[in-house]
């Protein structure tokens, strides 16, 4: 295995964040540091350091999805002190989310210790669908969804394009669903934000092929072999 995968599979950083690392000299094969970006490694055999530290493979993979109630951060430390996903998940592994929700977002999380699995399907270039139901209150205009589908401006930043449509419609709400491909900051809140309306709710309900399902709040599975391929491959 090439050794920036390595790396990256053992959660140091994504590939070309490694090349820099073994560029700088910090790591070491077998105690000799080295600096070839094509260096090969064995990982039942070499044993890989960065700055002194040994780096090991997990001895297995995991892939998880998790659904996330709200009140919990995806950190792994919480400065605030704050539950957190990993409490959720009784493993001793070392896990790591696939991206983000906001502490107040509900909804379906990946969670893995493929560092590199993780690092490829985060990656922008992937694209890959997030598919969130929104409750806001009221009602919602023609021209508002307009706003929302072409990419509200919001302190003068134009927000990527979404797919919105209405799902359902209640006495004093609206449910949206609302298609992303990007990950930003309080993507969503920040749309719904633009046309001044209030999120009651807001659930992540699919990433890529990868639903959501009858998974309840706090519980968790293993993706099937469908799933997995399916975030790989982008559909
Ligand atoms: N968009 C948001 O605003 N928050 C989330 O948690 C996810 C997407």
């Amino acid at each position: 295995m090439r050794l920036n995968k390595f790396l990256s599979t053992a959660g140091v950083s994504a590939r070309r964040k490694a090349d820099e690392i073994i560029l700088s000299g910090r790591v070491s094969v077998n105690g000799k540091v080295v600096t070839n970006l094509a260096t090969q490694v064995n990982e039942k055999k070499d044993e890989v350091a960065v700055d002194g530290k040994r780096i090991s493979l997990p001895l297995s993979f995991i892939y998880l999805k998790l659904h996330k109630p709200k009140g919990y951060a995806c950190s792994n430390n919480d400065e605030k002190g704050r539950k957190t996903i990993f409490d959720l998940v009784d493993l001793p592994e070392r896990l790591f989310s696939i991206g983000r929700l906001d502490y107040d977002t509900e909804g379906l999380i990946i969670l893995t210790n493929d560092g590199d699995f993780a690092n490829k399907v985060a990656h922008p270039s992937g694209e890959i669908e997030k598919e969130y139901i929104v409750k806001i209150e009221g009602d919602i205009k023609e021209s508002e969804l307009a706003v929302l589908r072409n990419g509200v401006v919001i302190d003068g930043e134009r927000l990527p394009k979404a797919k919105v449509k209405v799902v359902g419609l209640q006495k004093d709400a609206t449910r949206l669903s609302v298609v992303i491909h990007e990950g930003l900051n309080h993507q969503v809140r920040r749309m719904f934000e633009a046309i001044g309306k209030n999120i009651k709710l807001l659930k992540r309900v699919r990433i890529g092929a990868v639903r959501l399902g009858g998974l309840k709040r706090g519980e968790y599975k293993p993706l099937n072999q469908y799933e997995l391929d399916a975030l790989l491959l982008g559909y």
